[in-house]
């Protein structure tokens, strides 16, 4: 048997970690051989393969990023994308895929093995956390971590200053991050995508810090619109998923802020921070056992399945039900958090 591994989508802490231990229980325990597809989804679509075997994944467990390399390729727009993928993967003899990815790039896996019979493993990856189908995704625990440090820093720096500090976090669609690192950090106010924020409402609740002189923290996740129509910037260009790209929410707001309260206020834009670097142990533990029980899944020829979490179990899920819908937060969970002023 011989396995293709990919990673696709936007990087994230643990990927590293998934291939290791896939690689290591294949080759050790069942005697499989693996190939590595560069770049997502442009791997299989163009043929280009990395070897892939115990020597290659030695100490990469900490390592953020991927070795594979990712790209947000979507291969069933791509012309003659599903043949070419299949002739390749005859070409180097693959008789497994397994893709690691978010929505996007498992919608493609769940797409290729339900509808054209390519067999494929998913296993669920994206520091959103906005996989259905799975309690949680690897990646979340770590950009949470890292967007609740900075927040811990951005009060000290409030506070001396008596400012307005905007801290934006990722979150295209869902607002797990803004929400998690909030409540983290102390967060006066959290805006997420799920649910428009209305500008006067936040400028009240910054006055109302001000006057018990606290310097309010407001989280925003990159998503997050004002309810009154007011348009947040967008760069206008779409990846091949057909996704705005986001920008401004944050200095937008910090500017409202200014304009409406006559305070002070700073925007910091985590970004990327919040993919790179190391994996924090508890995404460790989870890329690890999401790795061994692909493998597992291969072993069994459970295509069209994804590995998720759920409780401390880890289960198998078709790959339709996990893309069908994103997780976004549930209203309930946002009311607990509230706002945090007077
Ligand atoms: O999907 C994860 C994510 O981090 C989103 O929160 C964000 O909008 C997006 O990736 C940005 O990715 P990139 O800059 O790689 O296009």
């Amino acid at each position: 048997m011989r396995v293709g591994v990919l990673t696709g989508g936007g990087d994230c802490p643990g990927l590293n970690a998934v291939i290791r231990a896939a690689v290591r229980k294949g080759v050790q325990e069942y005697g499989y051989t693996f190939t590595g597809f560069r770049d997502g989804w442009r791997g299989p679509l163009e043929g280009q393969v990395v070897p892939l075997d115990i020597p290659a994944v030695r100490g990469i467990l900490p390592r953020g990023g991927t070795i594979l390399g990712s790209s947000r390729t979507n291969p069933l727009t791509a012309v003659d994308g599903v043949r070419r993928i299949k002739e390749n993967l005859a070409k180097y003899e693959v008789d497994a895929l397994i893709a690691i990815g978010g929505e996007d790039t498992l919608g493609v896996a769940a797409r290729l093995s339900d509808e054209y019979g390519v067999p494929c493993v998913g296993v669920p990856k994206t520091i959103d956390n906005d996989l259905s189908a799975t309690d949680y995704t690897f990646g979340f625990d770590t950009a949470v971590n890292i967007a609740t440090e900075a927040i811990d820093r951005l009060h000290t720096t409030a506070e001396s200053h008596m400012r307005v500090l905007v801290v934006e976090v990722m979150g295209r669609h869902a607002g797990w991050i803004a929400l998690h690192s909030g409540l983290a950090g102390g967060a006066n106010a959290i805006l997420i995508p799920e649910q428009r924020f209305d500008v006067a409402e936040v400028c009240g609740w910054v006055e109302s810090r001000f006057k018990v002189r606290y310097a309010p923290i407001v989280v925003v996740a990159e998503g997050a619109m004002p309810k009154d129509g007011q348009m947040v910037l967008k760069d206008g260009s779409l990846d091949s998923f057909g996704h705005v790209r986001l920008s401004g929410v944050g200095e937008w707001l910090a500017k409202e802020i200014e304009r409406r309260t006559g305070q002070e206020a700073r925007t910091t834009v985590l970004g990327h921070v919040q993919r790179g670097g190391t994996p924090s142990a508890f995404d460790r533990w989870l890329a690890t056992r999401f790795g061994l029980h692909a493998i597992e899944a291969v072993r069994d020829q459970a295509y069209g399945a994804m590995v998720a979490l759920r409780g401390t179990d880890v289960v198998r899920v078709p790959l339709a039900e996990a893309t069908a819908k994103l997780k976004t937060v549930d209203p309930r969970l946002y009311a607990e958090a509230g706002v945090f002023f007077g």
